[in-house]
């Protein structure tokens, strides 16, 4: 029987949909890193027991969340080259093949990128201004307002200036099936 992990870091919800699809369509053990801290810590649950290991997270600032944070744990468990780890992130843009990639670029380091440590993949999450603290939400306003000077950069930033007022939830199920299937792939290759 192989064991997969899905673990995330969401604050406004759409990392912990997606977590949950990708979780429910592996059978896979589902941990948000907070709860997953102190079961490492206390040897309740070893990263290495795994054949396959998932991290997924908001986008803030055109970083990962808490990447470095999972990072220290799969190099804590000697994991770090083992090409058995998938990344996902989500954020308020669409997908697009120009751009999924920058959040990646920006938060893994160049030996990670150059070893190409991580098979990773951007799902669209959405917008949505319950649950942020008073930094972040203050944040997307000033974003939301300077998104709207770059509606002539094409249909996304159109598309994400009209609903970034009142937010909007754009997760879709259908888009973790590249993950899911080069899940299997990595499972199929496990020993
Ligand atoms: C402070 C802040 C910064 C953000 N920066 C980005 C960004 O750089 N790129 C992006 O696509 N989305 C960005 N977003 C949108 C979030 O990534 C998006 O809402 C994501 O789906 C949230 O995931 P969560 O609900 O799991 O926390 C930002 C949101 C906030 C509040």
């Amino acid at each position: 029987m192989k064991h997969t992990i899905v673990i995330y870091s969401s604050i406004t919800g759409f990392a912990h949909t997606y977590a949950q699809w990708i979780s429910e369509d592996l059978d896979a053990d589902l941990y948000s890193i907070e709860e997953l801290l102190p079961l490492i810590k206390h040897g309740q649950v070893a990263l290495a027991n795994y054949d396959l290991i998932i991290y997924g997270a908001g986008i803030r600032m055109g970083i990962i969340r808490r990447f470095s944070t999972f990072r220290k744990l799969i190099k804590r468990a000697g994991l770090s080259t083992s090409k058995k780890i998938i990344v996902w992130a989500n954020g308020g843009t669409p997908q697009h093949p120009d751009r999924d990639y920058r959040s990646a670029s920006r938060t893994f380091n160049r030996v990670e990128l150059a070893r190409n440590d991580y098979a990773y993949f951007y799902f669209e999450g959405g917008v949505r201004y319950e649950g942020l603290n008073p930094i972040e939400k203050g944040l997307l306003k000033t974003f939301a307002k300077r998104v709207q000077k770059y509606r002539n950069r094409g249909e996304w930033a159109v598309a994400v200036a009209d609903h970034i007022a009142e937010g909007y939830d754009h997760t879709n199920r259908a888009a973790i099936a590249p993950l899911i299937a080069r899940a299997h792939d990595i499972l199929s290759k496990s020993s």
